[in-house]
């Protein structure tokens, strides 16, 4: 079952991935996909201010993967944000261990993450991000398909940015 939505501007894929946040549970690994200036950093700055992250968050496409602290909410007391596109889908995707890292208390935003999802562990949502008709349009597909989010609770949220 997938969940599409619209943004219009970058403040609009923000406040998305903030109501996004608000469902989602330890152990997450969401896989984003989506061309280069899709929006996938903009989506997990916005999950990341909903998880009370007070880090700036950028495309960590140097660092691979990257770990912040969130206010704790939940049980989710870290976010790790990893980009693969550099990485590729090899030996050293595998070694950044991001299945392993996400277990019991975090929440992993994999930007590039179609590149290697053999590597990210059972507990995935994906998001694919397309351009829109508009320049600033943006159309995102979620799947939880493999994911233990509720599904009805996402579907409010996701349709609860708008509001925001
Ligand atoms: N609706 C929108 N949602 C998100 N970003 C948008 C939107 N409209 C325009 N933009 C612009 O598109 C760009 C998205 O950049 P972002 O870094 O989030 O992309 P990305 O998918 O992470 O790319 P990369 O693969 O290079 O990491 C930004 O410059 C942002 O201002
Ligand atoms: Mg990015």
């Amino acid at each position: 079952m997938t969940i599409e939505t619209t943004t219009s501007s970058v403040h609009d894929t923000r406040a998305l991935g903030r109501a996004l946040a608000g469902v989602l549970v330890p152990g997450t690994v969401l896989v984003l996909s989506g061309g280069l200036g899709a929006g996938k950093t903009a989506l997990t700055q916005g999950v990341a201010a909903g998880l009370g992250v007070e880090d700036r968050v950028t495309s960590p496409t140097f660092t691979m993967v990257a770990t912040h602290d969130t206010d704790g909410q939940r049980g989710i007391t870290q976010l790790l944000h990893a980009d693969l596109y550099r990485v590729g889908s090899g030996t050293e995707a595998d070694d950044l261990a991001i299945a392993e890292m996400v277990e019991d208390a975090a929440v992993a935003l994999v930007e590039w993450g179609d590149m290697a999802p053999g590597v990210l562990g059972p507990t995935q949502v994906t998001c694919t991000i397309s351009l829109g008709d508009a320049e600033d349009d943006r159309h995102l597909t979620f799947d939880l398909a493999t994911s233990s989010i509720d599904e009805e609770a996402a579907r409010a949220a996701l349709a609860s940015w708008m509001a925001s």
